[in-house]
């Protein structure tokens, strides 16, 4: 989809449709406040005040009404999109109105539409979350179905904004490559695991760098072996298919003067059975987004390529398939991780800490001053969390204040989760260092003391994303299926860090 911006006034707009926020109220207040629809000429502020006045229509945070033939522009349909009380209207609002816009005007088979942004929202941070929330709102999961007409597609998006200006553009295409970037995550979170194995991401991967000039390297089996990366290794020995580890490197050529080298960790198992201790095949289906956070990680370095931050990011993303093949690692096996720690492979299934464990060793060796990992990693995130927040773990409060910070800006919801060394009570193993398990008791918790143990000192965050990586029913701004969840803040950390008087050193 085009986006673009332009100056018109609403009444020279050429599209099949117009689209514009108004703010909550109630029947009985007074006209339209003249700084709603403020560009809108008086005769459709004047039905928009009988919409109003009907009571049918409130305002309310995305609802919706759609007129036909309205007076004096040169639109055939004019829909109106509710933004809620405008006091809470943020960028976040913005982004999902623009959404639900797009997804409400392309069922009705709008191939060009326009977005009036009345002064009050033409701010740069304005423009670039109702791109965002357009873009993302023309997704659909569907490049497996030959007929594709169910969802229809929108060709082009324009923007019209009160005046034009460089900062404008710039935002523009800034919430062009977030989204696109994201709605590319969505596609690699979509593959079934049958067209998406760790070789074939791998190779997307590698693909997408040399498009985009970053640097790539895969790690294949030989080379983990040789470095002695047991516990990835292990998780990948029960498929036929070889793990690969991907790592993307971006280099800024002006890096700041500080020594900051920002990591960015996916979990990429591509299927997730559990191994021999074997998920019950009800919903197993799921389990082809459980590479969702380093689709993710693949996403975010492809927009940073293009938002180009003063500051070396590297992505790194684990690959495998978790097979219970007759090589796969038996509960009670015990590996040695690249860390030199030995680990008891308690539960199988407990796979994504165990590829994790070894790549964040990797990801410090390398020489990376703050990891941020995102995971599908437990059922425990869904039942603390449910599908609203994806939990937020750190040894760092400042990184985490950083992340923190960057998910709001970005609508992306995190909630901080405690790692007190409590917890670590139920790691306990009587063959080895540590088990990839603890008791049944704040699983989600005990997952990332669990990682805790790999990141050592560096300042860490970790993102558990079982919960919000994938949407089990659509909202009126996004597609059922992957959300592309947290692209947006990772890219945002890496724009947060490469600031000049930015945050943690
Ligand atoms: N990929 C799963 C976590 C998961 C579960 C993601 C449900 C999305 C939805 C992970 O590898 C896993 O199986 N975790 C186990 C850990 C347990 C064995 C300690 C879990 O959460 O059940
Ligand atoms: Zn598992
Ligand atoms: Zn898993």
């Amino acid at each position: 989809m085009e986006v673009r911006l332009v100056t018109l006034r609403p009444e020279d707009i050429q599209a099949d449709a117009l689209a514009t926020v108004v703010f909550e109220r109630t029947a009985d207040e007074q006209p339209v406040q003249p700084d709603t629809a403020a560009r809108l000429n008086t005769l459709t502020r004047n039905w928009l005040d009988e919409l109003y006045r009907s009571g049918e229509f409130r305002g309310k945070a995305l609802e919706t009404a759609l007129l036909h033939r309205p007076p004096e522009l040169a639109v055939s349909r004019l829909l109106v999109v509710g933004g809620g009380k405008r006091e809470n209207f943020t960028p976040a609002e913005l982004r999902k109105a623009a959404g639900t816009a797009l997804r409400t005007l392309k069922s009705k088979g709008t191939r060009r539409l326009a977005f009036l942004l009345d002064p009050d929202f033409s701010a740069p941070e304005q423009i670039e979350a109702a791109a965002e929330g357009a873009i993302l709102g023309n997704y659909e999961p569907d490049r497996y179905k030959t007929d594709k007409k169910d969802a229809g597609q929108v060709d082009e998006a324009v923007f019209a904004v009160p005046a034009s200006s460089p900062a404008a553009e710039e935002a523009l295409r800034r919430g062009r490559i977030i989204a696109e970037s994201q709605n590319y995550t969505r596609d690699l979170v979509s593959e079934p695991a049958n067209r998406l194995t760790p070789t074939l991401l791998a190779e997307r991967a590698r693909q997408m760098a040399s498009e985009l000039g970053l640097e790539c390297e895969i790690l294949d089996q030989t080379r983990m072996q040789q470095l002695g990366m047991g516990a990835l290794l292990g998780v990948a020995q029960g498929s036929s298919e070889p793990p690969a580890l991907i790592v993307i490197r971006y280099h800024p050529e002006q890096a700041r003067a500080e020594q900051l080298h920002l990591g960015l960790i996916g979990k990429g198992v591509t299927f997730d059975t559990g191994g021999i201790s074997l998920k019950p095949s009800e919903g197993m289906e799921k389990m082809k987004y459980d590479m969702a956070g380093g689709a993710a990680v693949i996403g975010a370095m492809r927009a940073i390529a293009q938002l180009k931050p003063p500051l070396p990011v590297t992505g790194f993303v684990p690959a495998v398939e978790n097979m219970p093949g007759s090589r796969a690692q038996r509960p009670g096996d015990i590996v040695t991780s690249l860390s030199g720690k030995t680990i008891e492979v308690l539960n199988t299934d407990a796979e994504g800490r165990l590829i994790l464990a070894d790549t964040l060793t990797y990801a410090r060796r390398l020489g990376c001053t703050h990891l941020l990992d995102a995971a599908t990693l437990t059922g425990a995130i869904v039942i603390a969390l449910g599908l609203v927040h994806a939990g937020a773990f750190s040894n760092d409060q400042r990184f985490l204040d950083t992340v923190l910070a960057s998910a709001r800006k970005e609508g992306e919801r995190l909630w901080p989760m405690p790692l007190d060394e409590d917890y670590k009570e139920s790691l306990k193993s009587t063959f080895a260092d540590i088990p990839n398990v603890g008791n049944r008791w704040g699983g989600a918790i005990t997952a990332a003391m669990f990682l805790k143990e790999f990141v050592e000192t560096t300042p860490w965050v970790h993102l558990d994303i079982a919960g919000t990586a994938w949407l089990e029913e659509a909202k009126p701004f996004l597609a059922k299926g992957p959300t592309g969840i947290p692209l947006r803040t990772f890219v945002r950390v890496a724009l947060e860090m490469g600031l000049p008087q930015a945050p943690p050193a």
